[in-house]
């Protein structure tokens, strides 16, 4: 990255931060000297050393599975410390008055709607990804006979409320294969359209599927789809601070996400957007007396968890969301680099950069089990990958296919010596096999 360019998005990333009173202003202090930092150091690896540094690892740990829990950087743990400090410093005053922390909650989802390019009264914060789905599955006015059209590499928090929808509403979910890797978009365009019906009411996809990290053309299906009134619902459990998500361009109408993943958030973060047109058609309890962090559908929350999951957006844009993401595909190319010339493993995630995800690769393993080595990767080097077992598996379905996979994520606290060190076991382990 040119180093002018990084300084410009950085000075303008910082004049966007917010001036936090009391305790948990130290959190802005930290960023401000993150930045400060990053525009004296040369571009490259110093800068990426220096962001390493506000991260809190047990030395010696390699945490490659971002795309199950992220680890929240320093200045935002010490936050959320200082934030539940003050909070019970005057329960009441904070927890409901103006002036107090519920003054800064509606701020936290105005920056989160332009986290991913929406609207505030398009997001709600939520806890997790899960939860967003599940409201948006059940608030759907599906009728017996209705089809969902989804892929077979979707994960469990996504899917359970259309098999909800399925059990009690009589509801039919359509499963199409998705390729180990897919070749090309526009063969997951033909796959879509080839399983289209005049009963689909709704297409979910993840936005980056959980178990071989694709990316999905999700503006292209919403061109197919959207013209013949189709719901396009997308699971973006994998995207959001990894992705640099622009939820217009991607033309989604409902779109749930887990900030404690790729974002960073403290763990139970979530977003939840629903396009403004759509809003007639998906009405989630959850938004139900509108879309306010604080409502009388949603109750008291922890305004700490919120205003820090707020706190983690600005750490995204001090460093810059697109350098963050290119950061991300980085490391995952240099990582892939070094996969591809082992022994025994077989790429599953798609060469086309259209289609792979910045932060995800998946390798099948031809010889051993993905649980037993992936265990012995955490369990004598501290190294954290995800094994990666196989389709999505649905009663009446696609049949199960086992992919004996191991999945890496890649983030902005790896880096490149890490991935040498991760790479050169993962080798002596498949050599001794
Ligand atoms: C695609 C996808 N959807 C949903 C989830 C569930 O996330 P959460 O437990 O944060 O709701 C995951 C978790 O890995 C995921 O990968």
């Amino acid at each position: 990255m040119e180093r002018r360019s990084f300084v410009r998005h950085l000075a303008a990333g910082l004049a966007g931060l917010p001036l936090l009173p009391h305790l948990s202003a130290a959190a802005n202090e930290q960023l401000q000297s993150l930045a400060a930092d990053l525009r004296t150091l040369a571009p490259g690896p110093a800068q990426w050393r220096r962001v390493r540094d506000e991260f809190n690892y047990t030395p010696g740990l390699i945490h490659l599975n971002c795309g199950t829990i992220g680890a929240t950087p320093r200045p935002i743990v010490e936050a959320l410390c200082a934030l539940l400090h003050e909070l019970e410093s005057s329960p009441y005053h904070h927890t409901f008055e103006g002036s107090g922390l519920y003054g800064r909650i509606e701020g936290v989802r105005e920056k989160a709607a332009a986290f991913v390019g929406a609207a505030a009264d398009e997001i709600a914060l939520t806890s997790n990804t899960t939860e967003g789905m599940n409201g948006v599955a059940t608030g759907i006015d599906l009728r017996e006979g209705d089809e969902v059209l989804t892929t077979d590499h979707e994960h469990g928090g996504g899917m359970v409320g259309w098999q909800y929808m399925a059990k009690h509403r009589g509801a039919r979910i359509v499963q199409l294969r998705i390729p180990p890797p897919a070749r090309s978009a526009q063969q997951i365009l033909d796959l879509v359209a080839a399983h289209l019906s005049p009963r689909t009411r709704v297409c979910f996809f993840s936005h980056v599927e959980t178990i071989t990290g694709t990316l999905m053309p999700m503006a292209r299906i919403s061109d197919l789809v959207r013209p013949k009134g189709i719901l396009l619902v997308c699971d973006g459990a994998q995207a959001p601070g990894m992705v640099d998500v622009d939820l217009k361009a991607l033309g989604v109408d409902a779109y749930a996400s887990s900030s404690h993943k790729w974002m960073l958030a403290p763990k139970g973060s979530g977003l939840l957007y629903i396009r403004k047109e759509a809003q007639e058609q998906i009405h989630p309890v959850v938004v139900h007396s509108g879309f306010g962090a604080y409502s009388a559908s949603v109750g008291t929350r922890s305004w700490p968890q919120l205003i820090a999951h707020g706190l983690t957006m600005d750490f995204h844009n001090a460093i810059g969301r697109p350098q963050v993401q290119a950061r991300c595909r980085q490391l995952n190319t240099y990582l892939r680099q070094r996969l591809d010339a082992l022994p025994h493993l077989r790429c599953l995630t798609p060469a086309d950069p259209e289609l792979s995800s910045p932060g995800i690769v998946t390798y099948a393993l031809d010889k051993g089990k993905n649980g037993e080595i992936a265990a012995q990767l955490h369990g004598q080097h501290n190294i954290w990958v995800k094994p990666a077992a196989g389709t999505y598996t649905l009663p009446g379905g696609l049949p199960h296919e086992d992919y004996n996979a191991l999945r890496f994520s890649t983030h902005i606290y790896n880096d490149e010596a890490q991935l040498d060190h991760a790479a050169d076991i993962l080798g002596d382990i498949l050599k001794a096999l």
